[in-house]
């Protein structure tokens, strides 16, 4: 897009893009003005999801978001949350710009431009109450077999945030996924529900943390991790038709 364009988040915060084209970033991950060019629609169901998953924290929190975008998220999450401290990273040039443009003259947040893998990587790494990871291309297999993005995870949760909301490309074709797992002879269930509750397990024996909540569509699920043991998920399915309550343009 050549020129600004106004948006609403939520039907309640007004946000505005700056002009800016995605790039491609190492291991072939769009930047989020892709997203946004492209796909609103998406972004329109997985911020409603955010809200929801927030919707029962505390406010004054230091909150991290270390994969930012273009902020849909961090709009709803600093209006929603009033966090004490916000602090927001991103890789990608555009995206920073846009960020910065977006939190000009809130003292409570600080953009920053980082690779969050060396980021996580290094000692003095951030650390809050609450990260927000709406990473690019998490998938759980990825996790497993490759350990992808397994290091930011254990930094994160080294910290003990009392929780961890994060995406998972997993929902995408979830009848196909489920059955490459049940192959592996992993114990995974017949629904997109069930296959939270075996993530939920996972995630509990490798990292502490288990599934408490989970909004999701035929594209994400998004979870809430928390220090618990695994027990009943609260879920919440977006309706493809609902993104315009997530994001509008104006
Ligand atoms: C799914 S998008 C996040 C969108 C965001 N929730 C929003 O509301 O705009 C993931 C973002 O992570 C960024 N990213 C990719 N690799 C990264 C890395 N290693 N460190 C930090 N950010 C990264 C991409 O540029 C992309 O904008």
């Amino acid at each position: 897009m050549d020129e600004k364009t106004n948006w609403v988040i939520l039907n309640k915060y007004p946000f505005e893009l700056l002009p800016g084209e995605e790039t491609v970033l190492p291991e072939g991950v769009k930047s989020y003005y892709h997203y946004l060019n492209e796909e609103p629609h998406e972004t329109g169901k997985n911020v409603q999801g955010i809200a929801w998953l927030i919707r029962d924290m505390p406010q004054g929190l230091t909150v991290v978001d270390p994969y930012g975008g273009v902020g849909v998220f961090a709009v709803a999450i600093n209006e929603i949350l009033k966090p004490a401290q916000f602090l927001i990273g991103e890789l990608d040039d555009g995206c920073v710009t846009q960020l910065k443009h977006t939190f000009a003259g809130k003292n409570n947040v600080k953009v920053f431009k980082a690779d969050a893998r060396e980021m996580f990587a290094a000692p003095n790494y951030p650390t809050g109450d609450l990260y927000v990871c709406d990473f690019p291309r998490f998938t759980l297999r990825r996790l497993q077999k490759e350990d992808r993005w397994g290091p930011e995870l254990r930094a994160m949760l080294g910290a003990k945030p009392r929780a961890l909301i994060m995406s998972d490309g997993s929902a995408h074709l979830n009848h196909f996924v489920r059955r490459a797992f049940k192959k592996l002879g992993e114990p995974v269930g017949d629904t997109y529900e069930d296959f939270v509750y075996y993530a939920s397990s996972y995630f509990h024996q490798y990292f502490g943390y288990s599934i408490a909540a989970c909004a999701y569509h035929g594209n994400c699920f998004y979870y809430r991790l928390e220090p618990v043991e695994p027990s009943q998920i609260e879920f919440l399915r977006l309706k493809s038709g609902s993104y315009k309550e997530g994001l509008k343009r104006v």
